[in-house]
């Protein structure tokens, strides 16, 4: 079992991935700033993995703080090397991500990702930990050309969030070692084990409803803008875009339970620290997709609520269909995603029945 440092472990798929790495016998560390999230995911993390709270202490360590910051990182690569007990790799979820803010805010997208994960690197080079997991995103596809996309399919970001994305996986590239090489296992000569992980749909929650997504401001997903209308926190619901080139009009994506991606996670770390040095990039979705539509049908079934929709515009920066090609992840990883649409939905809606206003619920 390894000592890990998680950046950004009290947001949505960073909780979910806690967890399931406690339950598999890891020791944590967590940075974050909570610039997206409460601490009380963690506290709950904490709950559900059945800690005590001396136990806790010793396995969860939390610590609330920007990647950019190098004092802090040198602080926790130092302090675990002079206790005997190193960090030996890490899973980095720490960043911004929405997209329509990503066009607002170039500069904070480009801040935090690309210099927060550079600050990241560096640290990790000069305390020779050579091992990490990067939340990369099947945004880097942009409008892609064919549908299942391979990891193979040309990176051609179509807004900031996706360019600050590709910058990294290049970064992450030059590292191993390995640029100018698009192939989805690369082997590292200089040491390093390194997974780009891209993520299609994540959603869903924990299936206790203690955990979920709790996003600050107005979301601009499907699933939370779903949820938080059938509790009535919000009142309309547009789809964007009816006209779309897919079986009823609507946009087709690839929705992959946020359990799954966090089993993912630790499939993908045992396969760094199991063998050689390497680059791999790997889909994170489940090949199958569903359309706005089937989602909503599907939300409303789980839910019992009926939600009244108006079809409207295509939403810009948009695609008709975004459905991952995982066979070379499910093979890679020995790992296969087990939940369905129908899981997802009950999920969400388990979790924001019981915390209408998500971590800041007091009652809960
Ligand atoms: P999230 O916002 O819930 O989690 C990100 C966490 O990082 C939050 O807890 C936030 O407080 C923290 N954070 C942000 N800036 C920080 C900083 N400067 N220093 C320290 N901590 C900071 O998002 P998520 O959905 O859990 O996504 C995790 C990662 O996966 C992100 O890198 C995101 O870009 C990527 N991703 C997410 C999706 C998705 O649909 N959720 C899809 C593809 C990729
Ligand atoms: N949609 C609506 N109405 C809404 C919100 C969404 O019709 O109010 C539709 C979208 O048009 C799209 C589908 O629901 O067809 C899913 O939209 P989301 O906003 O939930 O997700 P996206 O596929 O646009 O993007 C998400 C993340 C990105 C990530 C990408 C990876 O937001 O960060 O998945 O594929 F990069």
């Amino acid at each position: 079992m390894a000592r890990l440092l998680i950046t950004g472990g009290a947001g949505f798929i960073g909780s979910h991935t806690c967890l399931v790495l406690l339950n598999a016998g890891h020791d944590l560390i967590v940075l974050d700033n909570y610039s997206n999230s409460s601490p009380k995911a963690l506290e709950r993390v904490i709950e559900l993995a059945s800690l005590s709270l001396e136990k806790a202490t010793l396995r969860l360590e939390v610590v609330q703080g920007d990647v950019r910051d190098e004092g802090i990182l040198e602080r926790l690569f130092l302090e675990g090397s002079q206790a005997g007990r190193p960090i030996e790799a890490v899973i980095h979820f720490a960043g911004l991500k929405a997209v329509a803010e990503s066009f607002l805010k170039p500069t904070s997208y480009w801040s935090v990702n690309v210099c927060g994960s550079q600050a990241l690197l560096s640290k990790m080079e000069a305390y020779g930990c050579k091992t990490i997991v990067f939340s990369s995103s099947a945004t880097l596809y942009g409008a892609a050309k064919s549908s299942p996309i391979p990891e193979t399919a040309p990176i051609r970001p179509v807004n900031p969030y996706g360019a600050t994305k590709a910058a990294v996986e290049m970064m992450l590239a030059d590292l191993a070692g390995c640029s100018g090489n698009d192939a989805p296992f690369q082997t590292s000569q200089n040491g390093w084990r390194i997974a780009r992980l891209r993520y299609f749909n994540p959603v869903g929650a924990h299936p206790s409803g203690r955990i979920g997504e709790d996003p600050s401001g107005h979301p601009n997903n499907l699933f939370p803008i779903l949820s938080q209308l059938a509790i009535k926190r919000r009142s309309s619901f547009k789809v964007f875009g009816s006209d779309w080139p897919t079986p009823d009009g609507t946009g087709v994506r690839d929705y992959i339970h946020v359990m799954d991606v966090a089993e993912g996670h630790t499939a993908a770390l045992d396969a760094l620290l199991t063998s050689g040095p390497q680059l791999i990039t790997l889909n994170l979705g489940s090949g199958k997709g569903y359309s706005v539509l089937e989602v909503l049908k599907a939300f409303e079934k789980a839910s019992g609520v009926t939600v009244n929709y108006e079809l409207v515009d295509r939403r810009q920066g948009d695609v008709a269909i975004t459905v991952a090609d995982p066979q070379f992840a499910y093979r890679r990883l020995g790992w296969k995603p087990k939940l369905k649409l129908s899981d997802m939905c009950r999920d969400v809606w388990t979790w924001q029945s019981a915390n209408p206003l998500g971590f800041h619920n007091e009652a809960a």
